[in-house]
């Protein structure tokens, strides 16, 4: 039997096909294929967080119904699917089943029953134990919570993920140790607010938070490098911003949401923080990591947002200088609170837009000039792939500071860790030699 499986929208959902693919590969014999035409079982795995994607559901849904073999089944995961639940059914009735990001655990069970729809978004499987992935690199992502307790008014995640729960520590510990001894160097720790970490777990549990979560994971021998998205700055304490400075296994680089430099649409946003507190947070971050890579996520044209608004967000881009930005014009979403206000308070889609274009022209220019700054500078850089082939030589891997670096010349192991001096920067792309080694391979 042949699996097919499309993943759109976040590090979740990634993380959320990953299990499906182990526990249909394990329980139920699949293998998986890139060819939709071919498979037994063609998975759709949807995000919601914005209206277009989701509106193009239904057309590819169409799409694959007309190229799939005779007998095949389509089945719709994710978060639309916790959100639209059997209206996609109605509206496509050649979806044979729907399951929701909230219930991931029941996947072997909703294949076998036709037209089943589970998308209970209070179900708990923050204690399942998923199979482990067959196929493994260095790295791997850790889910460490499931949903998100915030309510941001522009935000349909809390109603398609449903509540915050914590999986237990030792459940991460001891899944983190087998990671590790299959070979995982580096970990991606997954949640919507990882930083709320141990606020609430489904069982009874000894006091922690995601500091100690971290110390805990770090002590774990042959783990090189441990990551995570995405920590709300609402609870970047000093605790935390310290053990992320000293810890030498955690990656200096970090996601940290904006959403918006004006101190009222952040209120508006119901995000908990000011301009102010974000900036304070970042000063305090580059005081102690100074070469910090920092990434965010940015919505512009927000209901009500002013030009002066979008200024303050732009004042903030260019204090903090951020090395990966995602950012979108708002999207009204069902159930959230942005949703009901008076249309008079949306901003105009051309103005949106070209705040939109602002901002990324920004970001790119400040890109173009941290690259240029590069030359020279000395990295870690963690090995994760290397060819020595059809004429070409080199090896590619990511900085503590989560910058891509290829090395060119030289097949350094994968899984290693170099050090390395940046000779080049092309086009933002950056080169290197290796100065210090890791293991040389031979050629
Ligand atoms: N938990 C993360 C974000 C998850 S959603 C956090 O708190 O930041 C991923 C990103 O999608 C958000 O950071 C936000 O920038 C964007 N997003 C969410 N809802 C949106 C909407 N209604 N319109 C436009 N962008 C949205
Ligand atoms: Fe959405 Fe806010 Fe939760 Fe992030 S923290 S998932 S933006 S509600
Ligand atoms: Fe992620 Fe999209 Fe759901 S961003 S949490 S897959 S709505």
């Amino acid at each position: 039997m042949k699996l097919f499986i499309q993943t759109l929208g976040c590090a979740m959902n990634e993380r959320d096909s990953a299990h499906i693919i182990a526990e249909l590969q394990h329980k139920k014999h699949y293998t998986l294929t890139d060819n939709a035409k071919e498979a037994d079982l063609i998975l759709i795995n949807t995000c919601s967080v914005r209206q277009k994607p989701e509106q193009k559901l239904f057309s590819e849904i169409g799409q694959f119904a007309k190229e799939k073999k005779q007998g095949a089944k389509i089945g719709i995961c994710g978060c639309t699917a916790s959100h639209l639940g059997s209206e996609i059914i109605k509206k496509a009735p050649s979806v044979d089943f729907v399951l929701g990001a909230r219930n991931v655990s029941k996947i072997t069970e909703v294949i076998e029953r036709p037209k089943a729809v589970e998308v209970d978004i209070d179900y708990d499987d923050s204690t399942y134990v998923f199979q482990s992935p067959q196929t493994m690199g260095i790295k791997a992502m850790l889910n460490i919570s499931i949903g998100c307790d915030k309510q941001c008014s522009y935000c349909i995640v809390p109603f398609t993920r449903g509540k915050e729960i914590s999986i237990p520590q030792d459940m991460l510990i001891k899944e983190a140790r087998k990671l590790v001894a299959n070979g995982i160097k580096e970990l991606l720790l997954l949640g919507q607010n990882v930083n709320h970490y141990g606020v609430r777990f489904s069982h009874t549990h000894p006091k922690t938070n995601f500091t100690q979560l971290l110390r805990e994971i770090s002590k774990i021998e042959g783990l090189q490098r441990i990551r995570f998205t995405s920590p709300h700055p609402l609870h970047m304490d000093d605790e935390f911003l310290e053990e992320f400075a000293c810890n030498p296994k955690i990656s200096k680089s970090i996601h940290i949401p904006l959403q918006s430099g004006s101190t009222r649409i952040l209120k508006m946003m119901a995000r908990g923080y000011s301009k102010e507190w974000y900036l304070d947070r970042i000063a305090k971050l580059k005081s102690l990591v100074p070469d910090v890579g920092i990434g965010t996520d940015i919505i512009v044209g927000f209901p009500t947002e002013s030009d002066q608004d979008f200024e303050d967000t732009m004042e903030v881009l260019s204090i903090v200088e951020f090395d990966t930005l995602y950012s979108f014009v708002y999207s009204p979403r069902p159930h959230t609170r942005a949703f009901e206000y008076d249309k008079s308070m949306l901003v105009d889609a051309r103005v949106a837009k070209e705040r939109l274009a602002r901002l990324q022209n920004a970001h790119k220019q400040i890109l173009t000039r941290k690259a240029q700054a590069e030359i020279g500078n000395l990295h870690s850089v963690l090995i994760e792939n290397h060819k020595d082939s059809d004429g070409e030589c080199w090896s590619e891997g990511r900085s503590d500071t989560n910058k891509l670096i290829r090395i060119i010349g030289e097949k350094a192991p994968i899984g290693s860790i170099c050090q390395v001096r940046v000779v080049k920067n092309d086009g933002g792309s950056l080169f290197g030699e290796i100065i210090d080694s890791c293991d040389k391979e031979e050629k």
